[in-house]
């Protein structure tokens, strides 16, 4: 283990994580509809660092999912280039994208998106199976999890018999398995009420915190997005302020 170092008071203190990008955008828009079309983003940069906790803010119809979809590689840009850990995104073929997406990140959803006839520990493992992860090591791992979102009671649970609040733990779980680099998160305490919502982003803070994973998060709320080290707001496809 730690041998009894101290520890930082935050793995994303470290000055050394914060100078590695996890995420670049530069010059990023995204048109949708027939020409002229609509631009959900309208020239974005954007730097995002190993190790942040950062939230994306700004009103409905700004391009929050936009962005986020973008990052994790489930839209593509119209122009300007995405790079994830110094990798062009826009170059990769659809395997090489696939693989990117399922070895290095983790999504949360305002909606939870579990699989409502598999239990909680088989949405866990759920991600594992497609790469092929023996089935006692996808067991363990889903459980540990379940463990550290303080789920283990829960296990053989189905979405239907858990609360918004287990629900969105479960989805966290399942972000973590393939033990991402980074998690998106679009409005991932839109759906809970704010004690609830507010004990989730503490969660994801703790889990950034303790391990050093880089989050993006978007959310309306002021309570949710004072709990980020780092907050940039969009608007009308654009950021006022440079994302540094
Ligand atoms: N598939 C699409 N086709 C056409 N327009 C789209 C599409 N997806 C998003 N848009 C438009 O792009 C803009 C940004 O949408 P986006 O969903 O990114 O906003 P948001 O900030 O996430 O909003 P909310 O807070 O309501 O979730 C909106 O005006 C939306 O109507
Ligand atoms: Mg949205």
């Amino acid at each position: 283990m730690d041998m009894g170092e101290r520890q930082p008071a935050a793995l994303s203190d470290l000055p050394i994580l914060r100078e590695i990008q996890m995420v670049s955008v530069e010059r990023a828009s995204k048109i949708y509809g027939e020409a002229p079309g609509f631009a959900a983003l309208d020239g974005v940069d954007l730097a995002v660092y190993k190790g942040d906790f950062l939230a994306i803010v700004g009103p409905s119809g700004s391009g929050k999912s936009t962005l986020l979809n973008v990052i994790g590689c489930i839209e593509k840009l119209s122009s300007g280039t995405l790079r994830i850990e110094g990798f062009a995104v826009n170059s990769l073929s659809p395997d090489a994208l696939a693989e990117l997406r399922s070895a290095k990140l983790g999504f949360i959803y305002q909606t939870f998106n579990l699989i409502p006839v598999l239990t909680a520990l088989e949405n866990v493992e759920l991600p594992l199976y497609r790469r092929n992860v023996p089935a006692r090591e996808r067991r363990q791992r889903a459980i540990q999890l379940l463990r550290d979102v303080g789920l283990e009671r829960f296990a053989s649970h189905t979405p239907r018999m858990l609360s918004g609040g287990q629900r969105q733990r479960v989805a966290i779980a399942r972000a973590l398995i393939n033990r991402p680099s980074l998690i998106l998160a679009d409005e991932p305490t839109a759906n809970l009420d704010r004690k609830t919502g507010l004990e989730i982003i503490q969660l994801l803070g703790n889990l950034n915190r303790r391990t050093g994973v880089t989050i993006i998060f978007s959310t309306h709320d002021p309570h949710i997005m004072r709990q980020a080290t780092r907050v940039i707001e969009i608007q009308d496809g654009r950021m006022p302020a440079p994302g540094r």
